[in-house]
């Protein structure tokens, strides 16, 4: 099983990966977001590539979704680990909080969502009725669990555009919509990865309370010191997620 490996924001390398090969793909949907690195993690076979670059360059709005996950593809991935960082909009899912998000809702908008986009590409309506893959939730979960970190095992997962923060209105309106944490990368990652046919599960990180649900205005210091923190800790899950 090969697995890839999308890192999100503080997640732009994988120190544990024994590197192979560093590879720059071209894919018909244009240029990915940087080079896929292979190598063996644990003894598995990981393609990896950092959604904003390893620079950490491209926003959320203008990540190109369609050439990551294709390229992945191309790869001969069998399935995608995604890590999110978020804010909890639930009470309980509190900064350095992991979430294995079992739902998901879309905020976006002008973001290139699919790959049945005319021009030749078959028009597909697939069933995304559960967004994540079971299977692969549960060894994110197990994995999860043994690094000790406070996980939550199912969760709906917000996204929205960015990359400006929220009003506190608009996650009051996520909580009743029953959001339980907010990011902006988780679409249409996911539904590209279904598209696709590829498994996908996603490892999201809470970094800060969202907007209007702490004392203290969000800062992105904290939210940096709260990465830096937990990623080690997230890079181990992942490698023992992977050799499971
Ligand atoms: N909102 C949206 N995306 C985020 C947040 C947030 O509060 N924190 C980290 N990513």
């Amino acid at each position: 099983m090969k697995i890839g490996i999308i890192g999100g924001s503080g997640l732009y390398a994988l120190d544990e990966l024994e590197v192979t090969q560093r590879q720059a793909v071209d894919t018909p949907w244009g240029k990915p977001s940087d080079q896929l690195v292979c190598g063996s993690l644990n003894g598995c076979e990981v393609t990896f590539i950092a959604r904003h670059g390893e620079a950490h360059h491209i926003p959320p709005h203008r990540v190109n979704y369609r050439a990551n996950l294709a390229a992945l593809q191309a790869m001969s991935v069998d399935a995608v680990l995604a890590v999110n960082v978020v804010g909890g909009i639930n009470g309980e899912m509190c900064p350095g909080d992991l979430v294995i998000p079992d739902q998901v809702i879309d905020y976006t908008w002008n973001r290139e969502h699919t790959y049945s986009d005319g021009a030749g590409s078959a028009l597909q309506h697939v069933d995304f009725t559960e967004p994540y893959d079971k299977p692969l939730r549960e060894t994110l979960l197990k994995a999860a669990i043994a690094s000790g970190l406070p996980v939550h095992g199912e969760g709906v997962h917000g996204v929205t555009q960015g990359p400006r923060l929220e009003t506190a209105a608009e996650i009051r309106r996520m909580a009743n919509d029953g959001c339980d944490i907010v990011g902006m990368t988780g679409m249409p990652e996911a539904a590209l990865a279904r598209e696709l046919g590829l498994p996908y599960a996603c490892l999201a990180l809470v970094v800060n309370m969202a907007a209007g649900l702490a004392a203290e205005p969000i800062s992105m210091e904290k939210i940096e010191a709260m990465m830096a923190l937990r990623m080690p800790v997230v890079r181990r899950l992942l490698a023992s997620a992977c050799s499971d």
